[in-house]
């Protein structure tokens, strides 16, 4: 049943941070996920990588993007020599959902659900401080950009949220049903990239 967010998130450590959303109960998802998904990668990864929300294999595991879209991600972050294991911190990403527990059937995440959660995400996107960040998909921009735009109208170019460059990309989810946009996913990668490394 839901309850409440834990209070007190901006000052919590990664223990304390990880312990909070693996008791979350705030809202309905808490009754119907197996596993919460808090996120992988090393704590001082340069790069952060959000997501929208686990789906079926991630719910299961409680590892974000582990199933098919999984798979596509980690090819798009090997060509641009990056990993979610261990790594020197500039090709480490840090991956993480705007929610960390999975919608029914998938569905969309509700304003309610990311007004609750996305509290986890910005806390874990202050602790690790990235250079960089990689939002995937429109409830990432929605959350970290205030922005409804689509991600068509986004990417291409360097968005900031808080003082950390944020790249625009579509979901890896979307780009399996979507092959053609796959080019211009590609093209992002090459602006994080380019982005990362001007920041000396
Ligand atoms: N899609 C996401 O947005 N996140 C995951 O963790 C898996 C699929």
């Amino acid at each position: 049943e839901p309850g409440r967010r834990p209070a007190g998130i901006g000052q919590m450590d990664w223990p304390a941070l990880r312990a909070a959303v693996a008791g979350c109960t705030a809202c309905k998802l808490c009754s119907s996920r197996r596993n919460p998904v808090f996120g992988v990668g090393n704590e001082q990864a340069r790069w952060m990588i959000v997501g929208e929300a686990p789906g079926e294999q991630e719910d299961r595991k409680g590892e974000p993007f582990v199933g098919p879209a999984g798979k596509l991600l980690d090819n798009m972050l090997a060509a641009i020599g990056l990993t979610r294991s261990e790594a020197p911190p500039e090709r480490q990403v840090f991956i993480a959902n705007v929610l960390k527990c999975r919608p029914p059937q998938n569905r969309n995440p509700q304003p309610e659900e990311i007004a609750q959660c996305e509290h986890y995400l910005k806390r874990q996107i202050e602790l690790a401080q990235p250079r960089i960040i990689l939002a995937m998909g429109r409830f990432a921009v929605q959350s970290l950009l205030q922005s409804q735009d689509a991600i068509g109208r986004l990417r291409g170019r360097v968005h900031r949220y808080r003082d950390i460059p944020v790249i625009v990309t579509y979901h890896p989810a979307y780009l399996l049903r979507n092959l053609p946009d796959k080019a211009r996913s590609w093209e992002d990668l090459c602006l994080a990239l380019d982005t990362f490394r001007q920041q000396g």
